[in-house]
């Protein structure tokens, strides 16, 4: 098996219906749904030809992982029809981003009303959304994060980020994980360490990718590493209270310190748990001490809470929580909005006070129906218990995905917290946990070589996902 295409087809885990077969005996039927979608007029056959014929989406549709692209028409909470009016179940929720679920009533009455009311001015004006907001963000960050800078996606919020660090820091480097994704215009692709993901060109200068402290694929790792209902199964002989695997990668944090950035850094990106990598989860206590180490050579710690934050990982509003870290910025996006297009950078008023020698402007950062729709958000969470809810329903997934994984062998691993689920198989399970000696060279060697060798199946459905469902 080359590719991912052969590990799809010949794990029979191609999404298409049409590659099946004969339907598994055991496949569950659809729970009843009441909602009626609307009837879609333009044929799929079509829309498909015209998009391709014309080209008009650019490079959009050739990533689709699909032979026959899914036309989704319609959404309702976490359910999905396509043009044809069949029926899905959303676990990907738009890439976390449909966190409260599809045209969630709140959300859209809050849009409403703000499209009756204003719709966007300068925000070198003041209106009322955008301090209600920034006040009920505020108040769901600790102290003394407490200062916002609202954008329109991820990538300008760590591109923000970004610049605030080399500025109060006044040191240039910026160490992030391989597999991490943390945006894709010119300067976040140099976060952004996925070789998909990468062009060409000159791109990020000063960042530097470190090992990922990936204690499932990685050369160290065992079964009591994670933050997870689900540990790997790889074998563990650390005594209470300490972790090899941690010592191991953090050595390799330190290797890169020595010799790939100067002795001064501006920063350190991480997200809580690496989310395009594939769900990767880290040794507990990794980020605490890796906090400290940057702290030490002058660096600010970020944290991307692109995928992780609003109450996705269950046992915290923020994935940075549940490691037990306070970062000097975190950075907003994705389920902020619910699908709104919305981003933000929060931070100490040290920090921004040094971002407050120019002036940032955004035109459309933050804008009244932005912030009425991500206010909205924040209250949907609240008020319908959906940090509890994330923690329930994904701690019951994980736990049923791992039985799966007992009995297969093409499932290498579990994991994930809250909403937050990977799902990596493998092409032999053996292989990859290995025969207890544990090659240290072969280890690396996967590691190097991860893009092409693995998939992990994400789950990040919006976090009003019911059990039922
Ligand atoms: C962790 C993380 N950071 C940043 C980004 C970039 O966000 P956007 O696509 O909104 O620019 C993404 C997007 O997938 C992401 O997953």
């Amino acid at each position: 098996m080359n590719n991912v295409n052969d590990l799809r087809s010949s794990a029979g885990l191609s999404c298409q219906k049409s590659a099946l077969k004969t339907a598994p005996a055991d496949l569950l039927e659809m729970p009843p749904c009441n909602f009626t979608p609307q009837e879609y007029k333009v044929t799929t056959s079509s829309l498909l030809a015209r998009s391709l014929s014309q080209l008009t989406l650019g490079e959009r549709l050739w990533v689709t992982y699909y032979k026959k692209p899914v036309y989704i028409h319609q959404g309702h909470m976490q359910w999905l029809w396509d043009v044809d009016g069949k029926r899905y179940l959303d676990l990907f929720a738009g890439v976390a981003t449909v966190s409260v679920g599809h045209c969630h009533p709140k959300v859209t009455a809050a849009a409403e009303q703000q499209l009756r009311t204003l719709v966007h001015t300068t925000n070198i004006y003041v209106y009322p959304p955008i301090h209600e907001y920034c006040e009920k963000l505020a108040s769901n960050l600790p102290d003394p994060l407490k200062v916002i800078y609202l954008t329109n996606s991820g990538s300008e919020a760590n591109d923000l980020a970004m610049c605030m660090a080399r500025l109060y820091t006044r040191n240039f480097d910026i160490i992030t994980f391989r597999g991490s994704y943390h945006g894709g215009s010119p300067q976040t692709m140099g976060l952004t360490a996925q070789q998909a993901y990468k062009y060409p060109v000159a791109i990020g200068l000063g960042c530097t990718n470190t090992m990922c402290p990936d204690v499932f694929r990685g050369p160290w790792g065992g079964s009591h590493c994670r933050d997870s209902p689900v540990q790997t199964t790889r074998k563990c002989n650390c005594a209470q209270g300490s972790c090899v695997a941690n010592e191991h990668y953090i050595e390799q944090l330190k290797e890169t310190f020595l010799t790939s950035v100067p002795s001064r850094i501006a920063a350190f990106f991480a997200e809580p748990i690496q989310g395009v990598g594939g769900a990767v989860q880290y040794p507990k206590h990794f980020l605490k001490e890796a906090y400290k180490l940057v702290r030490e050579r002058g660096g600010l710690c970020i944290a991307d809470e692109v995928q992780t934050g609003f109450g996705r990982t269950g046992s915290h509003f923020w994935g940075f929580q549940g490691h037990d870290v306070l970062p000097d910025i975190v950075t907003l996006a994705k389920g902020i909005g619910n699908g709104f297009p919305m981003g933000a950078v929060v931070t100490t008023r040290e920090i921004a006070d040094t971002f407050a020698q120019g002036v940032h402007f955004n035109t459309f950062g933050g804008n009244p129906l932005a912030c009425s729709i991500a206010s909205s958000v924040i209250d949907t969470i609240k008020e319908e218990g959906l940090q509890q809810n994330s923690l329930e329903v994904g701690t019951y997934l994980m736990m049923e995905l791992a039985k799966l994984r007992d009995k297969y062998d093409i499932i290498g691993d579990v994991r994930g917290k809250g909403l937050q689920i990977g799902v990596e198989m493998v092409r032999d399970k053996v292989a990859v946990l290995g025969s207890e000696a544990n090659d240290l060279a072969m280890c690396m060697a996967r590691l190097y070589t991860r893009n092409f060798d693995i998939i992990t199946f994400r789950y990040l459905p919006s976090c009003w996902i019911l059990i039922s469902s």
